[in-house]
């Protein structure tokens, strides 16, 4: 039986810092509110050359290094974003053209904040069938781009960056019997896509359009549907919070991260957090923290790593995977 491995990760930010004390320049806010309200202290933002491919590519590399791979090794790019460079062709087939890469299958994934956790589950079951056998799954985003950065209730939340990891199929045997993607679940509801969206698009204005939130709604249904989604994985392994080694949940709000955790009984110690350096970046959030952890020797070989998001449609959804 195959399972796709981790082999690496990598990820990527743009030079840019911009600080709660900037946007206080910029719009009516504080850094006193920003940090109460969400745990936001700093994001990256994105220079005009920084686009998001750009930013993908930086992350793909990163995780090929890490790995110990070159590009020749992947033959599926899947990448996670809503804020592609173009309309088409795919970020993922400008990724792999720019390392390089002319074999194999590449496409987007767009399921908003959640395309990380969508998108690494869609690469498991390439993997698992047999048919591909080395897949960068990457979340990248410019959500700079779409922002009102006049409306402060939502330019203050996002921020620019990418991440990747490198999944390989592996024979479930020996040492390699308990690792991989053990499970992942996945859900959309399309009755609540007007609580976050982007007002533009080919289909209507024909312009990109800009980002708009019921902010309280979202979070609202963000706490409910994500620890429920969340007991879906620990019920179809078997395990439960206390087999956890890492909850790594999507990036998008301190107190929905930690109310998420305290509802399922997570111990605080065991939650990666980077909101306050990164601010919600997205698809790329998850893959962001993952390489965060891994690189400052948190997350080993090994370790049980639950990662979960929600965003626009709404779409969620979790994963368990064995380092
Ligand atoms: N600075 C200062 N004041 C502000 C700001 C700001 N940036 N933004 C809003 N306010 C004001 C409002 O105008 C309001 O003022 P009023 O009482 O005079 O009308 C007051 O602050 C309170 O606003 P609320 O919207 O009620 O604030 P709330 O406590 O709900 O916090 C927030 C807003 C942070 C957006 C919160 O609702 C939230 O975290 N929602 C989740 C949304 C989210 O994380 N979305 C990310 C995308 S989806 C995802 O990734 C899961």
């Amino acid at each position: 039986r195959l399972r796709s491995v981790v082999r690496g990760c990598g990820s990527h930010l743009p030079d840019r810092v911009l600080t709660n004390a900037d946007l206080a320049r910029m719009v009516d806010t504080s850094d006193d509110w920003i940090v109460q309200r969400t745990g936001i202290q700093q994001r990256h933002i994105a220079g005009d050359h920084e686009t998001t491919s750009v930013l993908g590519i930086g992350a793909a590399r990163a995780a090929l290094a890490h790995a110990g791979l070159t590009p020749d090794d992947i033959d599926l790019v899947v990448c996670a974003t809503s804020t592609p460079d173009l309309t088409f062709p795919s970020c993922a087939s400008q990724i792999q053209f720019g390392l390089g890469i002319n074999q194999g299958a590449a496409f987007d994934v767009q399921a908003v904040c959640t395309g990380f956790v969508y998108a690494v589950s869609v690469a498991d079951k390439f993997l698992t069938s047999g048919s591909h056998k080395r897949a960068l799954v990457i979340g990248a985003e410019t959500f700079s781009r779409i922002l009102d950065w006049e409306d402060r209730t939502t330019c203050v939340l996002f921020g620019d960056g990418a991440g990747a990891i490198v999944l390989e199929a592996q024979e479930a045997e020996g040492g390699n019997a308990d690792r991989g993607v053990l499970t992942s679940h996945l859900r959309s509801d399309g009755r609540h896509r007007e609580k976050l969206y982007v007002d533009g698009g080919p289909g209507s204005t024909r312009t990109t359009g800009v980002l708009r939130m019921e902010g309280k709604e979202v979070f609202r249904f963000a706490v409910a549907q994500v620890v429920d989604v969340i007991r879906d994985a620990f019920k179809a392994t078997g395990t439960t919070p206390d087999d956890l080694d890492w909850f790594v949940p999507h990036q998008a709000n301190k107190r929905i991260i930690d109310a998420s955790a305290e509802k399922l009984g997570i111990a605080p110690e065991k939650v990666v957090i980077t909101v306050e350096r990164h601010g919600n970046t997205s698809a790329a959030s998850i893959p962001l923290a993952l390489d965060a952890a891994v690189k400052d020797g948190r997350i080993k070989t090994g370790d049980l790593v639950m990662i979960e998001a929600i965003g626009g449609g709404f779409t969620w959804g979790s994963a368990l995977i064995r380092w």
